[in-house]
């Protein structure tokens, strides 16, 4: 015998229906930026809400100083303004990432996990006991690659993988990485200098700083499921979100390919992505010097056809680094930051420089600039990009003497805001 349901509750159950359902979709649609994450390892979902600047305006001013609420520095924009009108605290900017949740450990642990992407961002490291190695991972360095894999890896779709130097024993190795947080181990992937000399054949290797691309080299080649690979070296920092950035650059490189010239061939992901401007080096540049980097000089027709650039974030396709892969079993071997730009022009491949933000202190003129004539520029470049003189230095350089202290007061003053900039190098 069936309980009769009271009537009430009979035309009721609809609604409450409606409005279950009505709450569900309005928790998982608050945002755009909402992301639903299958709830591992627990099966609750996992809402992550991106982090937003508080200051939600362009806080450059009519004379280029940015308004930042530091009370002694006046920060310029000496480079091209931001793209997103925004400011952000350092809490804006990494608050979201200090108190790890049990899903968002999942989540980064996970990333790479999705088999899908054809894009991967390598982290890198070494194991040295320096800045790069124990100190690295003091608490803001970890804040920071959680939100590299949070927003590269989880929003815009990335693998991100931890690639460290070790010239370790079997037991040294396990104990450092041992020491890594937990949620990160599972991105990561070492190499050491042996097997670096293995894997190069025919050219000659010497040291990662000097060949630093023979690592990205051997990563392509080890990982084939992807077509495009950027290098990003651990003392660089990013105050923006990293989905926003990146693609900034896929976007701008888009609008560029659109209107590429007729006798132009742009591929549809670009060869080459660099975050300072690709120049001629001075005829007097140390890195001429050395017997093979003469060798390298002569094979490309000379210093006139050289190029280089700064290569703490560098964008590669795996074109490219077949190219180089190629020219070292030729026994070509060249020092880092002219070899990948260099090849790129001479294989007509395209290169891409994504000009971003870059702040001075108390001076209104960069550190350098940099200029190159659009006839030295690759046959497939954008030609837009660079005809005039592009200021270099800063916030971005290959010294941290304006880089630390922009970040460095930012850290310690809690009012401070910055404006989006790729910082590099923070210690
Ligand atoms: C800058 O301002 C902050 C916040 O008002 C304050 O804590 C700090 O001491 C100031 N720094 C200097 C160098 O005056
Ligand atoms: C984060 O953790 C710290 C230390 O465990 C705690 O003091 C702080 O209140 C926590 N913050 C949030 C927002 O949960
Ligand atoms: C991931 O992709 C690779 C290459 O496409 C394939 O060989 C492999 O079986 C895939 N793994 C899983 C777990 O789907
Ligand atoms: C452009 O380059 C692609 C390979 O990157 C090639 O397949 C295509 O044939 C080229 N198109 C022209 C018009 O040269
Ligand atoms: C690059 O393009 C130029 C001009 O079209 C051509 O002469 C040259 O052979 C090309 N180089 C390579 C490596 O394909």
């Amino acid at each position: 015998m069936s309980v009769p349901v009271p009537r009430t509750i009979r035309s009721a159950a609809p609604v409450l229906a409606f409005i279950f359902v009505a709450v569900l979709v309005i928790q998982v649609y608050r945002s755009p930026d909402y992301k639903l994450i299958p709830g591992y390892p627990m099966l609750t979902p996992f809402y992550f809400e991106p982090p937003e600047a508080s200051v939600l305006h362009s806080v450059i001013r009519g004379d280029n100083v940015a308004w930042t609420m530091d009370n002694e520095t006046a920060w310029h924009s000496v480079g091209r303004h931001p793209n997103q009108p925004e400011c952000w605290t350092f809490e804006d900017r990494f608050g979201a990432y200090k108190n790890l949740s049990l899903e968002m450990a999942a989540a980064i642990s996970n990333n790479n996990k999705k088999n899908r992407s054809k894009k991967a961002i390598i982290l890198r490291l070494g194991g040295g006991n320096d800045a790069n190695g124990k100190s690295a991972w003091k608490s803001q360095f970890i804040w920071h690659v959680r939100s590299l894999v949070m927003e590269a890896g989880y929003l815009a779709g990335y693998d991100v993988l931890i690639f460290v130097h070790l010239d370790l024993n079997e037991e040294d190795r396990n104990a450092w990485l041992q020491r890594l947080p937990k949620e990160l181990q599972p991105l990561v992937q070492t190499f050491s200098t042996r097997q670096l000399k293995e894997w190069i054949r025919g050219g000659q290797f010497k040291n990662v700083y000097e060949h630093n691309h023979i690592p990205i080299q051997m990563f392509m080649e080890k990982n084939p499921q992807y077509d495009f690979v950027y290098s990003i070296e651990n003392d660089v920092r990013l105050i923006g979100r990293w989905d926003t950035f990146l693609a900034d650059v896929d976007t701008e490189y888009s609008f560029h390919r659109k209107y590429q010239k007729s006798d132009q061939n742009m591929s549809s992901i670009p060869d080459l992505v660099s975050f300072q401007s690709i120049s001629q080096p001075p005829s007097d540049w140390v890195w001429y010097k050395e017997k093979e980097d003469q060798k390298c000089v002569k094979h490309f027709g000379g210093k006139d056809n050289i190029l280089f650039s700064l290569g703490a974030v560098w964008g590669w396709s795996r074109q490219l680094t077949d190219s180089l892969t190629k020219l070292n079993t030729e026994g070509f071997n060249c020092y880092f930051e002219y070899f990948a730009p260099t090849v790129a022009r001479w294989a007509n491949l395209t290169s891409f420089f994504y000009q971003h933000p870059l702040y001075c202190p108390n001076r209104d003129s960069p550190s350098e600039r940099h200029t190159i004539n659009p006839d030295k520029l690759g046959k497939n470049d954008p030609r837009l990009v660079q005809s005039s003189k592009v200021p270099v230095g800063c916030t971005y350089y290959f010294i941290n003497i304006h880089s630390q202290p922009f970040w460095d007061t930012w850290y310690q003053n809690p009012r401070a805001c910055r404006p989006p900039a790729l910082v590099h190098p923070v210690k």
